[in-house]
């Protein structure tokens, strides 16, 4: 297969973290007889640092004409005094909307080995498989009205969905499921919020036509605390963009670490982007101590739900898991009497074992 891709370093540990994605395609193509481009764009605080826009045009002009975007991370302090719409962050939101990436994937599951190194007690954790399936480019991230009142006396965001919003995520919601256990919880705020009512009302409907899927209700405050309590209850996750921004995060943290999940963005059509959870971690920036799972598990969602390359795409995973039982630990995940490596040598692990 030639596909084109495009490499979206962005901020701290992004480019970091990125190169690691990298190096696993480039052993997959090479194992694999494929032929992978690589192009890299400015995009985030790097392309405002460089007098550019959060968002230069010329970045998305090339990550429209891809066959898939890989992306690092977003976020620099240096421009935090920026009002939203300049912000790096504002290159994200620009960049889903203009791919029209409705759909952001982001499993997130117990790991063989790491059971203690996480915030839960591993018999709570254990059996832990979910998928946050995160409506991405609708709800109060894009909404209309919003802004800050002149005076700077009040502030409003808008909440909005439709039915025709809600209905797609929800089917991609459905379909997943019937790839796994069979049941989705969907998460709304449905005894407060209109939004919540018609979100809950047309999933019901949209679940109709798969009486082979289970379908729950929760209100995001239960479920934020069933996650931890009980994290091994979910199966696939269907919420909005905010509560899945929110519950993707403390899914993470349950998992052990932010920095082990990936996710894939996917609209109808190429090219689906792919970029790990976690942010850019500017602390950790330059030290050779980032995790790189999360951005090599997303390259293997960019093989898989990308390109279709599915048994890559499972070569992948298996070299990441046989790295991790083989005992090495970036340092976010290490515990006692564990081999912790910086980001390279983890890197470094895991190419080698795609050759295995
Ligand atoms: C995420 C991030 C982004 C979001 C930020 C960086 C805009 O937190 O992908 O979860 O809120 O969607
Ligand atoms: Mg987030």
């Amino acid at each position: 297969m030639n596909a084109r891709i495009i490499v979206l370093p962005g901020d701290g540990i992004g480019p970091e973290v990125t190169s690691s994605a990298v190096a696993v395609l480039e052993e997959t193509a090479r194992r694999h007889g494929h032929n992978f481009s690589f192009e890299s764009c400015p995009i985030g605080g790097a392309a405002l640092a460089e007098g550019d826009a959060a968002l230069p045009a010329a970045t998305l002009a090339a990550a429209r004409s891809a066959d898939a975007v890989l992306l690092g991370a977003i976020g620099d302090p240096r421009f935090d005094h920026l009002p939203p719409g300049e912000r790096p962050e504002s290159a994200l939101l620009g960049l889903r909307r203009a791919l029209g990436l409705f759909a952001n994937v982001r499993p997130a599951r117990a790991w063989a080995g790491l059971e203690a190194i996480g915030p839960l007690r591993p018999e709570v954790l254990a059996g832990t498989d979910l998928v946050v399936v995160r409506e991405l480019t609708g709800g109060l991230y894009y909404g209309e009205p919003r802004g800050i009142d002149r005076d700077g006396a009040s502030a409003v965001n808008t909440m909005r969905y439709t039915r025709d919003e809600v209905t797609r995520i929800a089917r991609v919601a459905f379909e997943l499921a019937r790839t796994r256990r069979r049941h989705v919880t969907s998460v709304d705020k449905a005894n407060v919020l209109e939004v919540s009512r018609l979100w809950r009302s047309v999933v019901t409907d949209v679940g109709a036509a798969y009486p082979d899927v289970r379908l729950s209700h929760e209100y995001v405050d239960a479920a934020a605390m069933k996650l931890v309590l009980a994290p091994a209850s979910f199966d696939v996750v269907l919420t909005g963009n905010l509560f899945g921004d929110i519950l993707s995060d403390e899914a993470g943290a349950v998992a052990g670490s932010l920095g082990l999940l990936p996710s894939a963005s996917l609209s109808t059509s190429r090219p689906g982007m792919f970029e790990p959870v976690h942010g850019s971690a500017p602390d950790l920036s330059g030290r050779d101590v980032a995790n790189p799972v999360g951005a090599m598990a997303s390259a293997a969602m960019l093989l898989g739900d990308g390109l279709g390359l599915h048994a890559e795409a499972a070569a992948v995973t298996a070299a990441i898991e046989t790295a991790m039982r083989s005992g090495l630990r970036t340092v976010d995940i290490a515990g006692p009497g564990d081999q912790v490596v910086g980001t390279r040598a983890f890197t470094a692990a895991v190419v080698g074992a795609l050759g295995t």
